[in-house]
């Protein structure tokens, strides 16, 4: 147990470093991009709130798209327009392609060494190519296709059971569920039951997981003060690196011992084949397999599911777009069967609808972190090296300088406009864009739309406990997925002739 007198040395040996801290960065204030005054020692940590996209928003109209702004000892620039979003992910791409120390991934990731917060470098980009060629490519994503056609129809089928006895269902747990089992069964090849993982359950570690990674934490900000561990986060952290380390062994030992020949290889066949094979140009062992399957079940069992979630609830909220949808899938798919992922090429609307949910829900309103490897000069703007840099997606998609009625849910804005959502346009960026960019937009984007279309297709809805559409609370839990404060719970009615 550490001493009362140890504990208060400590923080007065912290307080004067970062009072000294303080006055040496006042004198390089010069040249930084405008922003809030901050407080001694805090900085500017004061101002986040629960939803801190919100926050930085509003900070923002009033101080600029390239606004700084310090959280503890950590300098950052908050950019909040699509052409500061350019220069930082386009322009000076290279300059701004790390990601900072983030004592989360450091304990749960083994020690950063994943792809999502691996520092940019040779081992990163290795990570990348790996990732980007063995598992999330064309070739790969279609070999899963007949899964993700199977595990769709079972949810059709039970919310065609509920149509049929009149009730209501809690869609967010439902389409969550479906994110949770169609990772599992590409990652490692079966779904996994909550007692499997931890006494807590497979969904609740992982949704955990996401939200405590992305909690504002002192470790991070005070490095000092880390090793004190004041809001209890590094224990958090270490004891769900201990649940994740152990899944992760039995998994993959499962797949050493398995005689058993698969037409379709998940991801832990993949990389255990690369180890065994001793092809890989780089160190790549257990550890490595690990840190990928940590990323890529964090990464994709609820950023798309979260997104539909989104785009059902603008669509109830809006029931004349929900028809125009129901009427575009009618002429291509007609009323006698269910939607088949080769039916959603040229389906317009539905990409009008993807789109514009995106703009105003981002999955990732901050995405991740991003942090400069040199000092750059941006705008006459000085950024100094080991700059935090925080892309908020979430103003760009609300700039009512690029969109008219920013707060409006509007598919037809973009109607013969060329508007797109993968990266080259800064005005929507919902997967980033540049060296950092999302590897999973394929994945993810065929996802969304294959399940979006097949709800809105099969049923029609109706909120639950007689809310009416306009009632519908829309408010937001952030996270590295930022998803709906309450769950959806609709009354489902089956549309199609059987
Ligand atoms: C609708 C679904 C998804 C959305 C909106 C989304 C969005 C994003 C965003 C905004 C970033 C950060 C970009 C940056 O920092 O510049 C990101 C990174 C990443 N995403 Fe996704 N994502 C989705 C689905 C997926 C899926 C399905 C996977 C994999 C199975 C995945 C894997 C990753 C990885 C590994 C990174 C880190 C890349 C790096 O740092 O090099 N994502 N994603």
């Amino acid at each position: 147990m550490m001493s009362v007198h140890w504990l208060w040395s400590t923080l007065a040996l912290a307080a004067v470093c970062y009072f000294l801290q303080d006055l040496f960065l006042m004198k390089k204030r010069k040249g930084l991009p405008p922003g809030p005054k901050g407080l001694p020692i805090i900085g500017n940590l004061h101002l986040l709130g629960k939803n801190p996209h919100q926050d930085l928003e509003k900070l923002a109209r009033k101080h600029g798209p390239i606004m700084y702004m310090r959280f503890g000892y950590v300098p950052a620039i908050i950019v909040s327009s699509p052409e500061a979003a350019e220069k930082f992910l386009k322009t000076y791409d290279q300059v701004f392609a790390s990601r900072p120390y983030h004592e989360a991934s450091w304990y749960i990731a083994y020690e950063q060494r994943n792809l999502t917060f691996g520092q940019y470098g040779p081992y990163w980009r290795n990570m990348r190519k790996l990732c980007v060629l063995q598992l999330l490519s064309s070739h790969k994503i279609n070999s899963f296709l007949p899964m993700r056609g199977e595990e769709v129809g079972k949810l059709v089928k039970s919310l065609k059971q509920a149509a049929s006895d009149g009730a209501s269902v809690d869609l967010s747990a439902a389409i969550s569920s479906l994110g949770a089992d169609m990772s599992c069964l590409m990652i490692f090849g079966k779904k996994y039951m909550d007692k499997d993982f931890d006494d807590r359950g497979f969904r609740e570690v992982i949704q955990e997981s996401l939200h405590v990674a992305a909690l504002p934490n002192l470790g991070d900000y005070f490095p000092l003060l880390g090793v004190l561990d004041l809001q209890g986060l590094t224990r958090q952290f270490k004891a769900l690196a201990k649940v994740f380390d152990n899944f992760f062994d039995k998994i993959i030992d499962e797949h050493l011992e398995s005689k058993e020949h698969k037409q379709t290889k998940d991801f832990v066949d993949i990389m255990m084949g690369i180890i065994q094979s001793e092809t890989s140009e780089f160190d790549f062992d257990r550890r490595h397999v690990k840190a990928i399957l940590l990323d890529m079940l964090l990464a994709s069992m609820d950023s798309s599911a979260t997104a539909v979630e989104w785009a059902m609830s603008e669509l109830l909220r809006h029931p004349e777009a929900m028809q125009k949808l129901q009427k575009e899938l009618e002429e291509k798919v007609g009323l006698k069967r269910i939607v088949e992922e080769s039916d959603l090429e040229g389906l317009e609307y539905l990409d009008m609808v993807v789109k514009e949910s995106m703009r105003l829900h981002p999955v990732g309103p901050l995405m991740l972190p991003h942090e400069s490897m040199e000092d750059c000069k941006i705008d006459d703007f000085h950024i100094q090296k080991n700059t935090r840099i925080i892309i908020n997606v979430y103003a760009i998609g609300r700039d009512p300088s690029v969109w008219p009625d920013p707060e409006i849910f509007v598919p037809e804005r973009f109607r013969d406009s060329n508007i797109d959502l993968r990266g080259q346009d800064f005005r929507l960026i919902p997967f980033g864009s540049g060296r950092r960019s999302c590897p999973g937009m394929q994945l993810g984007l065929t996802v969304v739309r294959f399940l979006l279309a097949q709800l809105v297709h099969c049923f029609n809805w109706e909120l639950a406990d007689n809310i009416k559409p306009s009632d519908l609370d829309m408010s937001e839990v952030f996270g590295f997925v930022t998803s709906r404060a309450t769950h959806l719970r609709v009354i489902p009615a089956y549309r199609l002739a059987k």
